[in-house]
């Protein structure tokens, strides 16, 4: 059994990576930013402030994710029965997630599940704290990084194709502002582990990055005579 942590700021790749990488080695591929996505969507649909820790807190036991896969559809992530793959995937949704996430409650609730699944399985698992304090004892830890315009600018083609009405200026802002959030909140903030292995994917593309992971993991499982 293998675990990989992959964390990093958002843009940088993470998940279509990650996700490539499980399919090519089925395994199992946990997107931990999409958990916090349907936690803000849930809240801005009550018409909840996303910052407000208490009616925030008060919405997680209403709340029951479940994720699904088939080779056709993909990941799909469920949110009370809906499938709301797509409805989380919007800027505003965005910006909501990272609001919930500083809120010590919403990460409790989601650790437990996340550490649950962390067990069982050779697994790849994405996020912002997944090598710190998910599985601080992960096999592999990698922090993907890349700079804020280069992300900003992924991030903008994935709206674009998705048709939806964005401007880079926007897009860029908000990719700061989330990074700022994502560091500086006390609950478990964004950074690299201690042991975690650094890939800046500015100026490396899909494939490049998708094999440099991949061998790393094939070395891991070498030194420590893992199998998947
Ligand atoms: O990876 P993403 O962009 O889908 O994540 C959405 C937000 O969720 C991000 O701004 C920060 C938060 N997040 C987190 O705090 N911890 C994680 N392990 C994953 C995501």
């Amino acid at each position: 059994m293998i675990r990989v942590a992959i964390d990093g700021p958002s843009g940088a790749g993470k998940s279509t990576v990650a996700k490539r990488i499980a399919k090519d080695l089925s395994i199992i591929y946990v997107d931990t930013g999409a958990m916090y996505r349907c936690i803000g969507l849930y809240v801005l649909r009550q018409g909840f402030d996303t910052k407000d820790a208490q009616a925030v807190t008060g919405c997680l036991a209403q709340i029951h994710m479940e994720t699904s896969y088939d080779a056709q559809n993909g990941q799909r992530i469920f949110l009370n029965g809906e499938d709301v793959s797509e409805a989380i995937r919007t800027s505003e949704a965005s910006m909501a997630a990272s609001n919930v996430s500083a809120i010590p409650a919403v990460r409790a609730f989601l650790l437990e599940l996340q550490q649950s699944m962390a067990k069982k399985q050779s697994l790849i698992m994405d996020g912002r704290d997944i090598g710190t304090v998910v599985i601080p004892d992960a096999e592999l830890k990698i922090f993907l990084t890349a700079s804020p315009e280069s992300r900003a600018k992924r991030r903008y083609l994935e709206y674009i194709q998705k048709g939806q009405d964005v401007q880079y200026e926007d897009v860029l802002r908000d990719v700061i502002l989330r990074d700022k959030q994502d560091t500086s909140r006390a609950a478990a903030p964004l950074r690299a582990a201690d042991d975690a292995l650094f890939l800046d994917t500015t100026y490396i593309d899909f494939e490049g990055t998708v094999s440099h992971i991949k061998s790393l993991i094939f070395h891991k499982m070498q030194q420590l005579g893992l199998s998947l």
